[in-house]
């Protein structure tokens, strides 16, 4: 049990200066989160938005737990340069946003919709304008509803669709695009969204998980290729990881700990690697067989420029009596009020340490960027500010160990933080805030909180975070 114990954070400050002047420092968004403009100037629906309008039909349990949509949301769609501005005063020097597909490529191939371009063409010179970097997410989540319709990632057609829209976005917007990232992680949508339905499309399907979960190493494959065939930038792609902690030490336990560390932790990176999937440790993923054409192993290989890492904390797997993967992993038992995030996750920074060491562990990657990194606590506006501590709290702890993980000599080149503005959380709907900036979902209202005011003493005045 000794390896459940959280070191103890840090009492070394931690400064900008610690990172080095070539640090990246961004703040990072989805499109479908913030946006609303859920059917305006041409974009067709999202599986997102047909996935929380059908949540509503009462009776039925809502799968959104506060019964909310995206419609609206930050209203990002006409506001994006308000929030820019701000992302751009607090210091940042990134802005990480993502593609709506459906915006591009309503029918989700051939006939592009110019306004959607322009809206994002508008988005990147806006980043511009705020001293941002602008690094673009094609696919964090809002897949076309038609192309769901013919099967979505089940479906191998929807691979080359996908990369033709890859290449349309970087067609426009690769001369100030440079940094590129393909997925969000495919971990979080395929898992929540193809096997246990909790998430878009809401699919409950063991085959289908695991055919999708190949098209999507494809995808990432293609994807690259085609952005990289009309432009220089860099191509990365981010994932999920979570160290996965044994429950105890028999067999049974190690067992359960090896397969779910397979499924979240390995599954979906190891096969861009050339590695293949970790099918001895995670035994149902020989269904994979069955979706693989001759070459696809060398064809899902991709020499990414980067690795984008997201973490937020660890999970335990308890051995159970269920088939496939013998545990349901859920956060450790350990858990004290103020160290658990409204989603339930544990603060445990140095999770992001070990996330880090073992990703440089895979040996090929010259850079590595967090490219999510936040929590979630219940804020309020009170005279104007919102006094997050906790969240302050937990910002220093990981920048630490972001910092430990530098010093380690481990190729870490960025941090990204979710998110700018409060948002819209997927299942949980507007519950949990992640932002840096509060946002009043009625009136539209930013007020920027604390942690955003300690970002830009951080950022732009050399104090140390959180002190
Ligand atoms: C994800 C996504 C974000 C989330 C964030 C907090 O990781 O699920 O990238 O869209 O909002 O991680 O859950």
């Amino acid at each position: 049990m000794d390896q459940q114990m959280e070191r103890p954070a840090s009492s070394d400050p931690v400064r900008r200066s610690d990172f080095g002047d070539d640090f990246v420092w961004g703040v990072a968004s989805a499109s479908y989160q913030i946006e609303g403009g859920w059917d305006l100037d041409g974009k067709s629906p999202s599986v997102w938005d047909t996935f929380v309008h059908n949540d509503r039909r009462w009776p039925l349990p809502s799968k959104v737990k506060d019964h909310t949509t995206a419609d609206v949301s930050c209203d990002f769609y006409h506001r994006y340069d308000e929030d820019l501005a701000l992302a751009g005063a607090m210091g940042f020097g990134v802005k990480r946003f993502s593609i709506s597909w459906p915006r591009i490529l309503p029918e989700g191939s051939g006939r592009v919709n110019a306004a959607g371009l322009d809206f994002y063409d508008r988005v990147v010179d806006s980043c511009l304008a705020h001293g941002l970097d602008p690094w673009v997410t094609l696919y964090h989540w809002d897949m076309p509803q038609c192309v769901n319709d013919r099967g979505g990632w089940t479906s191998r057609r929807t691979v080359d669709e996908f990369a033709e829209y890859c290449g349309v976005v970087a067609e426009r917007l690769g001369d100030r695009v440079k940094n590129w990232m393909i997925f969000n992680e495919p971990a979080s949508f395929l898992l929540l969204g193809y096997l246990l339905g909790f998430h878009a499309p809401g699919r409950r399907s063991l085959n289908g998980f695991v055919a999708a979960s190949h098209h999507v190493a494809l995808a990432q494959a293609k994807g690259a290729a085609a952005i990289r065939a009309v432009t220089d930038g860099k191509v990365g792609t981010t994932h999920y990881f979570a160290p996965i902690r044994n429950t105890g030490d028999s067999p049974r336990h190690r067992r359960a700990q090896r397969r779910t560390d397979a499924l979240l932790n390995r599954m979906f990176i190891e096969p861009n690697l050339g590695l293949g999937y970790p099918m001895d440790d995670l035994p149902l993923l020989r269904r994979v067989e069955a979706f693989m054409l001759s070459g696809d192993d060398k064809a899902i290989e991709v020499d990414f420029d980067f690795m984008g890492a997201q973490y937020y904390t660890r999970l335990v797997a308890p051995p159970l009596p269920l088939p496939l993967l013998g545990t349901i992993p859920m956060p450790g038992k350990d858990l004290a009020k103020d160290d658990v995030c409204t989603l339930g996750w544990q603060l445990q920074p140095d999770g992001l340490f070990e996330v880090l060491e073992r990703l440089h562990g895979y040996g090929r990657f010259d850079e590595i960027v967090i490219t999510e990194n936040g929590m979630a606590v219940p804020d309020h506006v009170e005279g104007g500010r919102v006094r997050d501590a906790r969240r302050i709290d937990s910002y220093r702890r990981h920048l630490s160990e972001a910092r430990r993980a530098v010093r380690a000599g481990i190729p870490v080149t960025g941090y990204l933080c979710w998110c700018l503005t409060d948002n819209f959380e997927w299942a949980d709907g507007y519950r949990s805030r992640f932002g840096l900036v509060h946002v009043d979902f009625d009136t539209q209202q930013r007020t920027i909180k604390d942690s955003g005011w300690e970002f830009q003493d951080f950022l732009t005045r050399g104090a140390a975070y959180g002190e």
